[in-house]
């Protein structure tokens, strides 16, 4: 069983003392992220929600009590003249020796991220720009494999709220610094699977439940009213899953992930999110049959709000997370696509963007609706497939 008809997920675990050791010792040249386009400069802060989740089939007696909230807000506060590296160094160590690249390579990688910065001056609550939810690949890599991504929307206004949980992800570190490793997923059991994935669910609820007041006690000015969800992978699934029943999500958008859960199957009007919704992907997922993710085939017929569905030509599973741009710098991932890592980022953030200005702020956009001249390799699938 995989998350995504393509590809072998992210194992958990595999922190070695000697590849930390070498890191150490060995530091490459530093290379930024590349920059986002939009006008505001992006701020990060980072929570821990409090959660009480008596089925977590990950956490010591399928307990856990916490999960992580990562905001990115856009700020106006110039970032300094001294770049971070923007992963934390275990979950790099871990990366780096996953996804075959030289000890100590993703430590080196910085990006203008500026913590705690100062938000845009506003109400609490309020916002002309949207909030996002983002839910991250099974197993990893984290929310802040997602980086690029995230930046470029909170660049244009949008805030977006990554949500990392402990056990599941390979390694994490809570505000407090306290650290914590992933435990070894079976991806063959797909009891445990389903059990991660209601995770997912249960803390996007939890979240959602404790939003505003978050907002209030930081005197943030981040949209309460217009939710958008989106994810990579599993957390793509989860993404589209939580749309079911929930009013306060008014969109999904779902980057390489096999539809998962109860619902991953339905071929009937019970599928229908009544809400807009985009899956971008790799070119596996074409929905024609079991082999190329079924559920890319089964669930978009039935929506009847907005639906967009489009493959990228030279794509893999990881052309849709950092590792895209990373491999333009490294090229040693087996796992990526043969796609020009810097033109994967520029046509993700394109397509992305278009959807949730479409589906949060009404802003139409013509490469929403049909094939692009300008992206000739993103194959568009009209309604009825
Ligand atoms: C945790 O949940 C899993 C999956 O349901 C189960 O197999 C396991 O026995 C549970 N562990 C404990 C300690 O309850
Ligand atoms: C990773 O690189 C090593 C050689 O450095 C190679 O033996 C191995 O097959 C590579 N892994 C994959 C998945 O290709
Ligand atoms: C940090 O926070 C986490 C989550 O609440 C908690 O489990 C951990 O014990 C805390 N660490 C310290 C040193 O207080
Ligand atoms: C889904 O249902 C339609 C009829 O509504 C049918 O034509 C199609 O074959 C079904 N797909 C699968 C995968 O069962
Ligand atoms: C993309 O892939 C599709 C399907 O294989 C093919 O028909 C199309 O010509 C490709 N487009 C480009 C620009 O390579």
């Amino acid at each position: 069983m995989k998350w995504c008809g393509s590809k072998v997920p992210f194992q958990g675990n595999m922190l070695g003392i000697a590849a930390f050791a070498v890191l150490q010792g060995g530091l490459a040249h530093a290379v930024s992220l590349p920059p986002p386009t939009g006008e505001y400069h992006v701020g990060v802060s980072k929570h821990t929600i409090e959660h009480y989740n008596p089925r977590d089939v990950l956490a010591p007696d399928n307990i856990s009590t916490a999960f992580i909230a990562t905001i990115y807000y856009p700020t106006l506060q110039e970032p300094g003249s001294d770049p971070q590296p923007y992963l934390e160094p275990e979950l790099a160590a871990i990366i780096e020796a996953e996804w075959n690249y030289t000890s100590g390579f993703l430590s080196t990688v910085t990006s203008t991220l500026q913590y705690d910065a100062p938000f845009l001056e506003g109400p609490a609550g309020e916002s002309r720009f949207p909030t996002l939810l983002f839910g991250p690949g099974g197993g990893g890599p984290p929310v802040s494999g997602n980086t690029i991504l995230i930046s470029e929307l909170v660049s244009h206004g949008y805030t977006v709220v990554g949500l990392d949980h402990p056990f599941e992800q390979p390694f994490l570190r809570y505000p407090n610094g306290t650290g914590v490793e992933g435990v070894e997923i079976d991806y063959t059991d797909a009891e445990l699977l389903q059990g991660i994935y209601n995770t997912r669910l249960a803390d996007t609820n939890a979240f959602l439940d404790y939003f505003p007041k978050l907002v209030e006690k930081l005197g943030a000015p981040f949209s309460t009213t217009h939710i958008g969800s989106f994810g990579y992978s599993l957390g793509g699934a989860a993404a589209v899953g939580s749309l079911y029943g929930d009013d306060r999500l008014v969109s999904g958008l779902n980057l390489d992930g096999g539809l998962y859960g109860p619902r991953a199957n339905l071929n009937d009007s019970s599928a229908d999110t009544k809400k807009p919704v985009l899956f971008l992907g790799n070119e596996v997922h074409t929905g024609e049959d079991a082999i190329h993710d079924i559920t890319w085939g089964t669930f978009p017929p039935w929506q009847t709000a907005y639906f967009g569905k489009f493959t990228i030509n030279g794509t893999t599973h990881h052309d849709f997370c950092d590792d895209t741009f990373w491999k333009t710098i490294e090229p040693t991932d087996p796992t990526t696509g043969p796609i020009d890592g810097n033109r994967q980022v520029a046509i993700t953030n394109a397509y992305v963007k278009a959807f949730l200005d479409f589906a949060l702020l009404g802003q139409g956009s013509p490469i929403l609706d049909g094939p692009s001249a300008e992206w000739p390799e993103v194959v568009f699938y009209d309604g009825s497939v």
